[in-house]
């Protein structure tokens, strides 16, 4: 009977809950952190608010909770990265987030490697993952101390150990993701060689202890945050799907014990490594969805995300959005591609534009599903959906128009903290089987489609000239 202080440290804010034996959630508290949009790309975070967030939000959430805690678990961001002091846990440097594209010119000096990266990896040779912007911290910043992704920071700060979960190393570009270790080759192609690399740990295993929440609590269940949710919203066999509605949007496959490399320019990551067993998946990404709706805040056509349902117009007259504002990823993998809004009138008003924003996101992953069925050989038949993004019904409905599937929408707004407290389960009782470490559940809502198959065939045609057009202004 297992009580875990489930921490989701994420892109846009730090969220803690206290997850009960049965998955219920009996705490919660959040914390916001905001990353620096800098020129050129560049996305940054204070690694001091990331470790900040995460202890305010533990404390705030135990003590809420009143009871005590069997363990504690974390959910990264995944491929966001930074140098620090080993001996002194100092940041030597800011975090370079996931979203940040500064590291395009180490990923075009290794062009010509990009086929045996790919083929070590199962992953595309892009700025997102973690080596490349590593390699960049290494030659333009400080040769100091480590560098990590931003989960062995904090864990070290929490436990002392210096580790990353298997998971998270799988989005880093110099994990061998058969052997499931680091790959030395790669590890010289991006001049990593040499660096001391935390060591690769088990999803279900406890890496140490805590006393940062309370007497000394087991930390373990340690998983990068989009298999995290995959975990949570049950898709543990083969085929089966989810798409996370946060900063980005992801969308995560289930493809089974085989490390499939996609043939079609989706990326492979290791979904977990629990129970003896590695079961992988294939992604597809939308670098900016929460990111484009704060954007649109930002710009002043939009209060906050709660107002989009009020805001957006019943059509968007022909506007047209490509949401490629921090670059295109699955399939396309052009990190200089830029955002647009097309087919614009003067009759076209704030409201129109918010819908063609919600449309355009929708769009990118109806898009990302056709990719996905292609590389499962069958198509997917229903969306699991979560994220904060979910809330908006014209999202959603926007979601099953285009996709032409059912959307089923995850019940609770934690499905990343509750798949990392599943986890956390797994590795205190070892009795546990991975099934039952995850609550079953039934969608909160289901949005059948509207639109005629033919209707939504045109739009994503529409919508990939968009696309084409955003590529062409980057050539
Ligand atoms: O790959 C980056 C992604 O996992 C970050 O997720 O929830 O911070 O948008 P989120």
């Amino acid at each position: 009977m297992t009580t875990v202080l489930a921490i989701d440290q994420g892109t846009s804010g730090t969220k803690a809950v206290v997850v009960g034996p049965d998955g219920a959630v009996l705490a919660l508290a959040e914390v916001p952190v905001r990353p620096a949009y800098l020129p050129g790309g560049r996305v940054e975070q204070n690694p001091q608010e990331l470790l900040d967030s995460v202890l305010a939000a533990g404390r705030q959430a135990v003590a809420q909770a009143g009871r005590p805690i069997d363990a504690v678990t974390l959910a990264n961001q995944g491929e966001t990265v930074l140098a620090w002091d080993p001996l002194t846990g100092r940041p030597l440097t800011t975090a370079l987030v996931w979203q940040d594209r500064r590291a395009e010119d180490v990923c075009a000096e290794l062009a010509g490697q990009a086929a045996r990266i790919a083929e070590l990896t199962g992953l595309v040779l892009d700025p997102y993952f973690s080596a490349p912007k590593m390699a960049w911290i290494r030659r333009n910043v400080t040769s100091e101390g480590v560098v990590t992704t931003s989960d062995t920071w904090l864990v070290h700060h929490l436990t002392g150990e210096f580790v990353t979960d298997a998971a998270t190393a799988s989005r880093s570009l110099v994990l061998d993701l058969d052997a499931v270790d680091w790959s030395p080759e790669l590890l010289r192609l991006f001049k990593l060689d040499g660096e001391r690399l935390p060591r690769i740990v088990a999803c279900d295993e406890i890496v140490g202890t805590t006393r940062a929440f309370g007497g000394e609590i087991p930390v373990g269940g340690l998983i990068v945050d989009q298999q995290a949710a995959l975990l949570a919203e049950g898709c543990l066999r083969p085929g089966e799907a989810k798409c996370t509605f946060g900063t980005g949007a992801f969308l995560l496959a289930n493809t089974g014990e085989r490390a499939v490399r996609s043939t079609s320019g989706l990326t492979t990551s290791v979904a977990w490594r629990a129970r003896g067993g590695t079961p992988y998946c294939v992604d597809g990404q939308v670098y900016t969805a929460a990111s484009a709706v704060r954007w649109l805040g930002d710009l002043g056509f939009i209060g906050g995300a709660t107002d989009l349902d009020a805001t957006a117009a019943p059509d968007s007259q022909g506007a047209l959005f490509v949401p490629a504002l921090a670059g295109l990823a699955a399939p396309w993998w052009r990190p200089d591609a830029t955002a647009s809004f097309l087919g614009m009138t003067l009759s076209t008003r704030p409201g129109h534009l918010v819908r063609a924003v919600l449309e355009g996101v929708a769009a990118q992953v109806a898009d990302l599903a056709q990719v996905v069925a292609r590389d499962l050989g069958a198509p997917l038949t229903r969306l699991r959906v979560d994220g904060g993004l979910t809330r908006s019904a014209t999202l959603m409905q926007a979601q099953a128009d285009l996709a032409q599937m059912p959307v089923d929408v995850y019940p609770s707004p934690h499905a990343t903290a509750l798949g990392a407290a599943a986890m956390a389960r797994l590795a205190v009782d070892p009795a546990l089987s991975l099934e039952d470490a995850v609550p079953a559940w039934t969608p909160s809502t289901t949005y059948e489609p509207r639109w005629t198959g033919e209707r939504a065939a045109e739009f994503l045609a529409r919508w990939r000239r968009g696309v084409d057009a955003a590529m062409d202004r980057a050539d």
